[in-house]
């Protein structure tokens, strides 16, 4: 095995001798597995410092592989045989002998088939939330990053089509013309959502897509490229049917996103500058800048984008600009956004106005702009990678999907993404407390809610955007948990969502501190909270999913982390 074997790769081998998969998948991964060991290093452009010694760096590769996966065997159910598996009468995936299933995994999944949108006869995605009792607004469209846990979970119960079909129907819209008002938006963008108009007169269907042109604040999603991205790997990994990757329209639409997010302009920052509003927080809470969630997903996409991109004319330049943005990029995230006990004691002892490459703090942050609370919150061992970053300003505020996305690209180093699940351990209270997990902690209140929010009544303190409790994240944490081999965490913040979610009918959101109550305006049967509880399930009871949605480090990183550090600094 190549430098990119994963620890899920690792599981697949020893998996797909006891469990019950159909032979062509199990073929297909074969297959797979070559297509996903390309890694930097087998990209000759004058980016490999060092002949690489491959089998010790493999053979170490693959005994951190196996170690891992027998903590997590070993954790998962230390008694029981792994079994062949079985379906349920509702269509759950394949289970363990002696584990029955949460009562609650059949509800979900009827719920989940009920989401279902279909265009002229096929499934194309699922409906952000079934909720007759509130105003639609636009919870009745398919939203693309809503939908990515539904896709995960269909493809994780062996039903890949309907991800096909969304992913061939999203890139149909994103060569639409896109304009607010006079003004026309990049070719690559991604929509926001899209919905099924039905003309019962004429008996047609068509499509009607928001790029932003009609979301709140006119804002549009920068988050949904990369999840079109993340998702088309998600598919070729778990299918092994790589022909969907290679189809022409699918390589230009990922060089059509991939132009809008690499193009040249006065950035001095490798990171993405983006306005308030523009991935799943979509209002105005102060994350315009480099926001963590954006930096992360960029992050992932590109790692995904460098194993589906064909090495042709046109997308070898791509492949190039990929791989010099993910060097930058990288060294940039792990080495300006980490924040732990040591970080914040030197930001805090930092000297200000430093002139020249010589200067510590680079920024210019001041130290009194530290807020009280994160002195408190830091814990002795763990840290996290800060919301957002820019001159003279650092948002320290700890978000759930960037700092997990973090731990399954690997833009976390080993060490970084144990001190991010230490500090979830140490600070389970503030971060899941009665319901997994907060979106951002802490809430912003009183003068800076005013400011920073503008008096927006949803984000109002410890309510939705603004330190509410999201049970559709319980997917991100329980995937980061299983890559970083601690189960029993997922496990019980898994419990904690069993007690209310269907009894609650499936929220949206939940307020408060501990998030013990049902948010303010949350949708019920948001079906996201639907399929994230699903995926969270899957992937402990066969932690081989996880290879879906995880990169493993890539070694050629490492070495030019420290050569461009003697560069630079
Ligand atoms: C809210 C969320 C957004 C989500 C949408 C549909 O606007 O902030 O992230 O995509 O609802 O569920």
């Amino acid at each position: 095995m190549d430098t990119l074997c994963t620890v899920a790769e690792c599981n697949e081998c020893d998996f797909s001798k006891l469990s019950e998969k159909p032979r062509s998948l199990n073929m297909d991964r074969e297959r797979q597995r070559s297509f996903d060991e390309r890694s930097l290093s087998e990209l000759s452009i004058g980016f490999s410092p060092r002949v690489m010694t491959r089998s010790a760096d493999n053979a170490n590769a693959n005994a951190n592989a196996n170690a891992n996966f027998s903590r997590l065997v070993i954790d998962h159910n230390p008694d029981a045989p792994f079994s062949p598996g079985r379906r349920s009468g509702f269509n759950t995936p394949r289970s363990l002998i002696g584990y029955e299933p949460h009562p609650m995994v059949g509800e979900a999944w009827d719920a989940l088939r009920r989401s279902l949108v279909y265009f002229r006869g096929k499934p194309v995605g699922t409906i952000a939330a079934l909720d007759s009792s509130e105003e639609e607004l636009n919870y009745d469209q398919v939203f693309v990053r809503d939908f990515v846990p539904s896709a995960l979970a269909f493809l994780m119960n062996g039903e890949p089509e309907i991800v096909k079909n969304f992913i061939l129907k999203t890139l149909r819209l994103q060569s639409w013309e896109k304009k607010i008002d006079r003004f026309q938006l990049g070719e690559g963008v991604m929509p926001a959502s899209f919905k099924v108009l039905h003309d019962p007169i004429r008996n047609t269907e068509t499509l009607i897509a928001d790029f932003g042109e009609s979301a709140i604040g006119r804002v549009a999603p920068v988050d949904s490229g990369f999840w079109w991205i993340i998702l088309l790997r998600a598919y070729t990994k778990s299918t092994g049917d790589s022909s969907l990757a290679e189809l022409p329209e699918c390589q230009k639409g990922m060089r059509l996103i991939l132009s809008l997010c690499l193009s040249e302009g006065f950035d001095t920052f490798p990171t993405l500058l983006c306005a308030d509003g523009c991935c799943m927080i979509d209002r105005r809470m102060g994350v315009y800048g480099y926001p963590i969630e954006i930096q992360a997903l960029f992050f992932m996409a590109l790692r995904c984008a460098l194993v589906l991109l064909k090495q042709d004319d046109e997308g070898k330049e791509f492949v190039e600009r990929i791989v010099k943005r993910l060097h930058a990029l990288n060294y940039h995230m792990r080495s300006y956004f980490w924040l732990d006990l040591k970080q914040l004691n030197d930001i805090y002892r930092y000297k200000t106005e430093e002139y020249s490459h010589t200067a510590v703090n680079k920024f210019n942050v001041i130290p009194d702009s530290l807020p009280e609370w994160v002195f408190d919150f830091m814990p002795i061992r763990g840290g996290y990678f800060i919301g957002n970053v820019s001159p003279a300003k650092m948002d320290f505020r700890w978000f759930a999907l960037g700092n997990c996305i973090a731990i399954l690209s690997s833009l976390a180093t080993e060490e970084q993404s144990n001190a991010i699940m230490d500090l979830i351990e140490s600070r389970w209270e503030e971060l899941v407390g009665e319901m997994p997990i907060k979106v951002c902690y802490p809430a912003i209140e009183s003068h800076d809610w005013r400011i920073i929010t503008g008096c927006d009544p949803k984000n109002t303190r410890w309510s939705y955007h603004n330190g509410g409790s999201w049970p559709v994240l319980l997917w991100l944490l329980t995937a980061a948990c299983i890559k970083t081999g601690r189960p029993q965490i997922a496990r019980r913040a898994i419990e904690l969502a069993e007690s209310r979610l269907l009894k609650d009918s499936w929220p949206e959101y939940y307020d408060g501190k501990l998030g013990r109550y049902i948010g303010k305006q949350a949708r019920k049967f948001q079906t996201w909270s639907i399929a994230g509880y699903l995926v969270a399930k899957m992937m402990l009871e066969d932690p081989s999913h996880l290879g879906m949605i995880s990169l493993e480090e890539d070694k050629q990183l490492k070495p030019l982390l420290r050569r461009s550090h003697s560069w630079t600094f």
